[in-house]
């Protein structure tokens, strides 16, 4: 009788939430989401709550200790809410099968992947992707990324990194855009868009996953995992706000940091995940914890033992424990214990439900397994030709010496030199999802091509490895050199040695390429040096000797063929560096807007001692931020404002005539910076507020038009109101953030 009556209510059950899911495209309202949720979460046991809170990986990709191993297992109990790393439509059906067919309550998965900067086509690196300052571009790639994945499975992406960093030594600086806090909220909101469109429960769109909550990016020297700390006002100010311009762009998840900030672990921290997140932000989503960062509570030393650490993060507001399996092991305790509440597990599982059904699981839990889609929409020729125009537009030139670039067409043999050049794996970077090395084209590749247009020879010689001393290679590589009338100098990084577990203390080329590129530069002959790396790098000794440098990071897929369309110009360079390239590692942190100082270095005083300065460097970057050439030449003039003064209800037009005063057509990214004079907290020398990536064909000039109103002028005060000041402003335009035209007006 009693096995009866069981059955009885899950049948009822079932109806229900059968009852619920066609519902599904009508509902609209949050008490109609409500009440669907709590029909469901009337049915569920505490065991099956705690299950939809545990994220598991499915072992493919591991970046941390794997805790479940039989998680195939734990899916039919009803212990899973969602799996990452797995992809592939046969092997995601089979796990969400075993999910909506053998548990109870037939609740489906959510399948979690870190798609970073494409799925199957692999774009630009994103820190390469911002140096294209091509909002529309950045948009189109995740919109791919997103076809791609969900073609395979996949719902739900752990993106967009949006941790500002101005530390070139963390090796994730690969997968953020840059240092600039307002470009990054600029971009991560594109992101956000690219990958959720207008329609959740479309099957070629996925949830996005804001991260790192929050201020990853400002590790202590640069190191990953190492502590944050700094003030509320540097939070507030320069870290937290691309995380909110992504979840006001409708991200739906958020996810923890593994540092702690101020002495609090993220993953523990209720300020930051209750009073601002969910309070002063209204963020209505579901927060995961990174990896295994629950459990790393005890390391930090916040928490006795797992236990603690799994109410710790709890109550702190982190509603999915990924691959800890905290959650899984002790919540039920607790709340037996009463050490949690029921109500607080009640709430995060209503919030990771919530995302299941805006996805249109419950409707139909197999939406993203679609073997034709699987078929036809991956690595498209059209993802293959926006992957290309990607990577010539990521690209940044540094260097130009007498025009080394172009390459001639007419040049007769080239020598391709350099571990880089021909290395398929290394051109996918870090964090290349399901991308595959066999699909990338590499320089060589690349040049291979254009020699079938432009009929030159083409040798290669490797020369030396990344990282090995040997210098057993060079004598081959200089023969060839000597042999060409052009050299390219593939040199850089391996893909491995940015991203996550990849600081670095010294940001040089490696020695031994830094050896071979004096010996092929010795020769005397037009050289090109094609940098493959994922941070800022010192480059001083190649930047005095290199008659050009093209940076080129890595550019995943269809690398070698958008470099090899910069080479000869059949696309012309206007990437901008968006982190600043330093003389040394001893200039760390350096960004373009740093305070002024009481003892700033000034023109009038350059070489007083008493000034904050180095005595044995100077205090500007080697490239600065927004800086990159073009074959081109621009002239900017006529810097006008349509007003001197303006009040806090009005708009300041400001105007500036940009000329392409060289021989290419080409794009120019035309930036605004302001500064605020004088504030009741210091500013910093320049503020980014604007920028245009215009076209300008040769001979041609253009008028570039911006408007700044009192609410770009917002500073957090004495009060930590974010308001803006009466006083003086000054106004620059031009190439990048060391140069241009300056211009000032008063807000009254
Ligand atoms: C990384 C995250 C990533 C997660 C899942 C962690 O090690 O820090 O960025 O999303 O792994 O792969």
């Amino acid at each position: 009788m009693k096995i009866k009556f069981t059955y009885l209510i899950i049948f009822l059950g079932a109806l229900l939430l059968q009852a619920c899911n066609r519902t599904q495209t009508k509902l609209q309202t949050d008490s109609e989401w409500q009440s669907k949720i709590d029909s469901l979460l009337e049915l569920m046991t505490i065991d099956e709550k705690i299950g939809q809170l545990n994220l598991l990986t499915s072992g493919w990709d591991v970046t941390g200790p794997n805790m479940s191993e039989n998680y195939q297992q734990l899916i039919k109990e009803g212990k899973v809410g969602g799996i990452f790393n797995a992809f592939t439509v046969k092997y995601i059906s089979e796990l969400q099968r075993l999910a909506v067919e053998e548990t109870r309550l037939g609740i489906p998965l959510l399948f979690g992947y870190d798609v970073i900067h494409g799925h199957r086509t692999i774009f630009p690196i994103p820190l390469a992707q911002s140096c294209s300052w091509d909002l529309a571009l950045i948009e189109q790639s995740e919109q791919v990324a997103a076809r791609e994945a969900s073609a395979e499975g996949i719902n739900w992406t752990f993106a967009p990194m949006v941790d500002i960093s101005r530390d070139p030594r963390w090796g994730r600086v690969s997968e953020g855009a840059g240092e600039d806090t307002w470009l990054g909220s600029q971009i991560g909101a594109v992101r956000v868009r690219g990958f959720q469109g207008t329609d959740l429960s479309a099957n070629n769109t996925l949830i996005s996953c804001v991260k790192h909550f929050a201020a990853y990016g400002a590790p202590q020297a640069g190191r990953d995992y190492h502590t944050v700390d700094m003030s509320e006002r540097s939070l507030r100010e320069w870290y937290l706000p691309p995380y909110k311009a992504a979840i006001d762009a409708g991200a739906v998840s958020v996810m923890t940091s593994f540092n702690e900030i101020n002495g609090v672990p993220a993953t523990s921290n209720h300020w930051l995940y209750t009073d601002l997140l969910r309070g002063e932000w209204g963020f209505e989503g579901f927060t995961v914890t990174d990896y295994s960062s629950i459990y790393e509570l005890i390391p930090h030393g916040v928490a006795a033992d797992s236990a603690m650490a799994g109410e710790l993060a709890l109550k702190a507001g982190i509603d999915m424990d990924m691959q800890a399996t905290v959650y899984q092991n002790h919540l039920k305790q607790s709340v037996e214990k009463g050490t949690v509440t029921m109500q607080k597990i009640d709430a995060a599982v209503s919030r990771i439900i919530k995302a299941k059904y805006r996805l249109g699981l419950f409707d139909d839990p197999y939406k993203y397994c679609n073997l034709e889609r699987e078929k036809t929409e991956i690595l498209t020729p059209e993802s293959q030709a926006l992957a290309r125009d990607f990577v010539s537009k990521s690209c940044v030139l540094l260097k130009n010496d007498r025009q080394t670039l172009p390459i001639p067409k007419t040049v007769k043999k080239i020598a391709l030199i350099g571990p880089l050049g021909n290395s398929k794996v290394d051109m996918l970077g870090n964090w290349s999802a399901a991308g595959r090395a066999e699909d990338c084209v590499t320089l060589y590749e690349g040049l291979q091509e254009k020699s079938l247009s432009y009929h030159f020879s083409l040798s290669y010689e490797k020369g030396c490895d990344v990282l090995d001393a040997s210098t057993a290679g060079f004598a081959k590589a200089i023969q060839a050199a000597k042999n060409a009338d052009y050299i390219v100098l593939a040199l850089g990084e391996h893909g491995n040695m940015s991203g996550e577990a990849a600081s670095r203390t010294d940001i040089g080329l490696p020695e031994v390429q830094q050896k071979l590129a004096d010996a092929i530069i010795a020769l005397k002959k037009p050289v090109v040096v094609v940098l493959f790396n994922g941070r800022p790098l010192t480059l001083n000794e190649l930047d005095a000797t290199a008659p050009a440098i093209l940076e080129a990071w890595f550019g995943g897929t269809q690398a070698g063929n958008g470099i090899a369309d910069l080479l000869f110009a059949d696309a012309i360079p206007s990437g901008k560096l968006t982190m600043t390239f330093p003389h040394s590692v001893g200039q760390i942190p350096i960004h373009y807007n740093m305070k002024n100082t009481g003892r700033p270095v000034t023109p009038d005083n350059p070489d007083y001692k008493y000034k904050s300065r180095y005595i044995d460097s100077p205090n500007e970057a080697l490239y600065p931020f927004g800086y990159g050439l073009s074959y081109t030449t621009f002239e900017y003039k006529d810097l006008m404002l349509n007003a001197k003064n303006i009040s806090a209800a009005d708009t300041l037009q400001i105007t500036v005539e940009v000329s392409n005063t060289g021989n290419f057509d080409a794009h120019e990214v035309v930036q605004l910076y302001i500064r605020d004079v004088v504030g009741s907290v210091t500013r910093p020398v320049k503020e980014l507020k604007g920028f245009e990536k215009v076209y300008i064909p040769k001979n041609e000039s253009v008028k570039v038009n911006f408007k700044i109103s009192a609410n770009d002028l917002r500073f957090y005060n004495l009060k930590m109101d974010y308001t803006f000041e009466p006083g003086f402003f000054k106004v620059f335009v031009g190439p990048n953030s060391a140069e241009g035209l300056s211009e000032s007006f008063e807000l009254r």
